[in-house]
């Protein structure tokens, strides 16, 4: 799909919004305004009763285009990491906070934007059908705004949740960094310490589901 042309939001443009639609698809949403900016919307990708889930922030650039979560840079870190921690990435379940990707032009580039918080709120809609149609065990979150969404508080900070399990909703939910920042932090090292820690958690990760395939296999 061609993406459309970067388009300045006039301040008296109203896009059409229903924070109160349920929608049956993507391309239907208006529950925030970022449909309309979109070349589409991009929801999660993977086995339909995956044991891991991944959630990220929004699709970037390449997302938007592709259709498909993690596919840009991030995805490729993203790839390496999963290798490391002995995850394969066809059985995890990926997606993402916000399904339709926020930017900004800065010449002819679009330029990623955090997302509000009300369009994180507008989305859970998503994660949430995601959620209770794959059913993971284990929810990793990848970086701050995953972690909100998922524990519906916009007040959690990430680095009170790191090396933690938190039992919610009946699924363990482990938080790590986004992928973005193990590329782009200032200085090297952090760059390697968040990308370890990323690994560790994916380990993580793994470590729960096998442990639980084993009680169950046990009992
Ligand atoms: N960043 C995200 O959070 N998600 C993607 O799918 C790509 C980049």
């Amino acid at each position: 799909m061609t993406p459309r042309r970067p388009s300045v939001p006039k301040p008296d443009r109203r896009i059409e919004t229903d924070p109160a639609q349920r929608p049956g698809t993507l391309d239907e949403c208006r529950r925030c305004p970022l449909w309309h900016d979109a070349t589409q919307g991009v929801g999660g990708v993977g086995p339909a009763h995956a044991a891991i889930m991944m959630v990220g922030e929004q699709p970037g650039d390449s997302e938007d285009r592709e259709g498909r979560p993690f596919v840009g840079p991030a995805g490729r870190l993203l790839d390496d990491a999963l290798r490391e921690a002995g995850v394969t990435r066809g059985t995890v379940f990926v997606t993402n906070a916000v399904k339709h990707f926020k930017w900004e032009p800065r010449g002819k580039r679009r330029m990623h934007k955090t997302p509000a918080q009300r369009e994180v709120d507008a989305c859970r809609y998503w994660l949430e059908r995601e959620l209770t149609r794959v059913s993971p065990r284990v929810v990793v979150a990848l970086g701050s705004t995953a972690l909100k969404a998922l524990l519906q508080d916009a007040h959690v900070r990430l680095q009170d949740y790191f090396g933690k399990a938190t039992a919610y909703e009946g699924r363990t939910i482990l938080a790590t960094w986004h992928p973005s920042y193990a590329l782009r932090a200032p200085d090297t090292e952090t760059r390697k310490r968040a990308y370890a820690d990323i690994v560790g958690t994916l380990a993580e990760a793994k470590r729960i589901v096998e442990e639980r395939e084993s009680g169950k296999k046990a009992d």
